[in-house]
């Protein structure tokens, strides 16, 4: 099947790294390695706090800054922006280089890039627990942050679009038409959902009122997930995962159409956010039948990564990025089929407002996001550093513990959506409410809580484990270059 490949030039397994001529910039790939480790501990931690609270309240110390409403967008912007954004761009900085065999377009671009998006990060960091917000979900920071993210998305894409107009190859690898969506994409979104009249420095008015600042907001929301969660990373797995096994994507063809069913539905899905809702019938509907139709492009793409690795499933025994990938594609198609069954107004009706959401939310965010990064920085970091991974074994513990992680942390969410569900919608022979009290849900769904801290800290642990692995992946790498005759330091 993959006889369909078109210009093996650009295709990631089969291309060939000697281009010597290409002095590329990997310093910028690596800046971006370190704040994806950092930004993802802190965030995951934050993570955990956060469930610790949820299971035993006295954990929020009392402050106000430390409070479950305040920490919440501080986790979410953290693993969302800081965690996923800065993963993200390292693998793109580092791909679109080789897939267009040129160095970046601007170095200077590049820096300001990677530093603005860390003040960014800090200022969110800052302003989240102090209670600045704008109060929309994933879209919280107060104007002048929001500005700040617009000037530097847009040198990011001036820094982007300039490095394909000065490619030296003519064919755009797939991947490339990944980043390209998630570029504009993010760069539309943005703009419109946070379109705002200030008042303060801090304070801001909605341009939008009522319905339609829902329907932006949800626009946004689903689509933030779309082309931040998804999208982009699957342009890794294609560029990544034939690295990692040597192997040409299983069917290009099927990329390709993967790619263009993929963002012609999703932008359409937003409205399955708000089922039941104001919202007319007919966008309910609409958002609905987009949502379910995403399962085809969703599952080719799930199946195109996963037949890539025919051939080396020997590995999958052996080879921890593989064991990383599996699970990572795994995930994805799971939560691509569960997203299109939550989105049948029937299901939503039971899972909406209950921890089924947060549990769809984690096995992708656990799942699919958190271990793609990881098998593709296992893979990148030792190449970037020139020297080998320090230790495979942690690598495997890292897989097995996290992976153990995500699945207590997802099936105790389940379990307590569903449970959850169900109670509050049980009614008596009397026709009346058998669970009046909300409380009676709450104790319900304790057992449950206290299993996601242990699946969530678990995670958060073998994340640890795989920044020790890679910090002393980069030392040893940097204490062999300086042992090296000045000739071989290079
Ligand atoms: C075909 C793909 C998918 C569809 C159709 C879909 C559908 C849905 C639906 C129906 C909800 C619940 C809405 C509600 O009741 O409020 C939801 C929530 C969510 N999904 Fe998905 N999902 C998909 C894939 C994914 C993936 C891969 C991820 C993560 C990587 C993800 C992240 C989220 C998040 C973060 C929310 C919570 C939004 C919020 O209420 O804050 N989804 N999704
Ligand atoms: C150690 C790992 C993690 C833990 C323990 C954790 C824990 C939590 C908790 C307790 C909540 C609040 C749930 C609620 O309001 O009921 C939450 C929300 C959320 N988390 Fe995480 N999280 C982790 C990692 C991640 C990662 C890696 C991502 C994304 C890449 C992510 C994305 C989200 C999102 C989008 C929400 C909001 C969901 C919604 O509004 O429906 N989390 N997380």
């Amino acid at each position: 099947m993959s006889t369909d490949t078109p210009a093996l030039d650009s295709s990631p397994a089969i291309a060939s790294e000697a281009h010597g001529a290409v002095n590329y910039d990997d310093a910028i790939v690596k800046k971006f390695i370190i704040a994806t480790l950092v930004f993802g501990v802190v965030g995951m931690l934050v993570g955990v706090i956060l469930a610790l609270q949820l299971a035993w309240w006295p954990a929020n110390l009392g402050l106000e800054w430390t409070t479950f409403g305040r920490l919440r967008p501080l986790h979410t912007n953290a693993v969302i922006f800081a965690f996923t954004g800065n993963f993200i761009f390292a693998g793109i900085y580092y791909s679109t280089q080789r897939l267009l065999k040129v160095r970046m377009f601007n170095d200077v671009l590049s820096a300001i890039h990677f530093w603005g998006w860390q003040i960014i990060i800090v200022a969110a960091a800052l302003s989240l627990p102090m209670g600045l917000t704008q109060g929309k979900e994933y879209a919280e920071l107060i104007w002048p942050i929001d500005i700040a993210i617009t000037l530097i998305w847009v040198v990011f894409a001036i820094n982007f679009f300039g490095t394909i107009a000065v490619r030296r190859v003519k064919h755009l690898y797939v991947a490339i038409w990944f980043y390209m969506s998630m570029v504009l994409t993010i760069a539309v979104l943005h703009i419109v959902n946070s379109l705002a009249l200030p008042a303060t420095l801090t304070r801001s008015y909605p341009v939008y009122a009522g319905l339609t600042d829902a329907l932006v907001q949800w626009w946004y929301g689903h689509n933030a997930v779309g082309f931040l969660l998804t999208t982009p990373i699957l342009g890794l797995m294609y560029y990544f995962l034939p690295k990692s096994v040597n192997r040409p994507v299983f069917s290009y063809r099927l990329s390709i159409i993967h790619f263009w069913a993929l963002i012609f539905l999703y932008i359409w899905a937003g409205p399955h956010h708000l089922l039941y809702s104001a919202l007319p019938d007919w966008a309910q509907t609409l958002g609905m039948v987009f949502s379910v139709m995403l399962i085809a492009p969703s599952w080719g793409g799930m199946l195109n990564g996963l037949l890539t690795l025919r051939g080396a499933w020997d590995r999958l025994r052996t080879d921890p990025i593989v064991k990383f990938w599996v699970v990572a594609v795994s995930f994805y198609g799971m939560s691509t089929f569960e997203g299109p069954m939550m989105s049948i107004r029937a299901v939503n009706a039971l899972s909406h407002y209950t921890d089924w959401t947060i549990g769809h939310v984690h096995s992708g965010a656990l799942g699919w996001v958190g271990m793609s990064a990881f098998a593709m920085l296992y893979w990148l970091v030792p190449v970037v550093w020139k020297t080998r991974l320090h230790s495979e074994s942690l690598a495997t513990a890292h897989f097995w513990i996290a992976t153990t992680g995500i699945v207590l942390y997802v099936v105790a969410m389940w379990s307590s959506g569903i449970t959850q569900g169900l109670m509050w919608r049980a009614i008596d022979d009397a026709g009346q409410l058998a669970y009046p009290s909300f409380v009676d849900t709450v104790l319900e769904l304790m057992p449950f809580y206290w299993i996601r801290l242990v699946g969530g800290t678990m995670y958060l642990g073998g994340m640890l484990v795989g920044c020790w692995n890679i910090f002393m992946t980069a030392r040893g790498a940097s204490a062999s270059a300086a042992s090296a005759p000045a000739a071989f330091a290079k």
